[in-house]
């Protein structure tokens, strides 16, 4: 009697300690099965996240790569930009390759200088005289207005944004080079109008100007 009723209690004890390690495996197995999908979902998760912020990236860089390219050069330099450099060059007569609507040549007499913009290309045509070259360049084609007053061999002052410094094709005329640097953005006329401060900062470029130092900061 004494041994059957052991032997029962030890089945039981048995039987509770079997199903509790099956229970505790279940356990282990749904925790397991949690955790893989709790991981899963989460890189799925960051992964859509990378994705979205990737998208959104290369949106906004496309829409900057389209303001980078300064597709539309056609902004024209006010005196109160001119005035800016006129105590740093020499006396002369000033010619502006870049021809927009020939309003800088008004500009230029409002400070009492002479300022040559004609209506033509200027990679095929150039004054017989002139002095100096001063423009406000086609921001679109930064390096080849750069070659083309550099082959003039005349003191040059070229307006361009201020992040062409980073550009590789800068390295090549770079101690040759001076910069001035306006305190400040500066705003264009377009369409004759006054526009609002550009987005952008600019620098004057400068070559044979021999600047009290290679960077101005106005
Ligand atoms: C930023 S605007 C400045 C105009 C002027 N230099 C000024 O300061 O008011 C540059 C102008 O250069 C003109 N341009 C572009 N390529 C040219 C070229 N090969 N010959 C003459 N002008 C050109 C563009 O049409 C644009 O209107």
């Amino acid at each position: 009697m004494y041994w059957r009723m052991t032997k029962h209690s030890l089945q039981k004890k048995t039987l509770f300690l079997l199903f509790s390690f099956v229970l505790e495996q279940k356990t282990q197995v749904y925790l397991f099965l949690f955790l893989s999908i709790t991981i899963y979902l989460h890189f799925i998760f960051e992964k859509i996240k990378d994705t979205l912020y990737i998208m959104n990236n290369h949106s906004r860089l496309l829409k900057k790569h389209n303001a980078v390219q300064f597709k539309d050069d056609d902004y024209e330099t006010p005196s109160k930009i001119l005035n800016d450099l006129v105590q740093y060059l020499p006396e002369g007569i000033i010619y502006d390759p870049f021809y927009c609507n020939g309003a800088v040549v008004e500009e230029w007499e409002k400070l009492n200088r002479v300022c040559i913009n004609e209506k033509k290309d200027a990679f095929s045509w150039k004054p017989d005289n002139f002095d100096m070259v001063v423009s406000n360049i086609p921001f679109s084609i930064k390096e080849k207005c750069v070659k083309l007053c550099i082959d003039f061999d005349k003191p040059f002052a070229l307006l361009m944004p201020i992040d062409a410094l980073g550009s590789k094709w800068i390295k090549k005329y770079f101690d040759k080079l001076q910069f001035i640097i306006p305190n400040g953005r500066y705003s264009f006329l377009k369409n004759g109008k006054m526009g609002k401060g550009s987005w952008f900062d600019t620098m004057w470029v400068c070559y044979k100007l021999n600047l009290p130092s290679n960077i101005i900061k106005l």
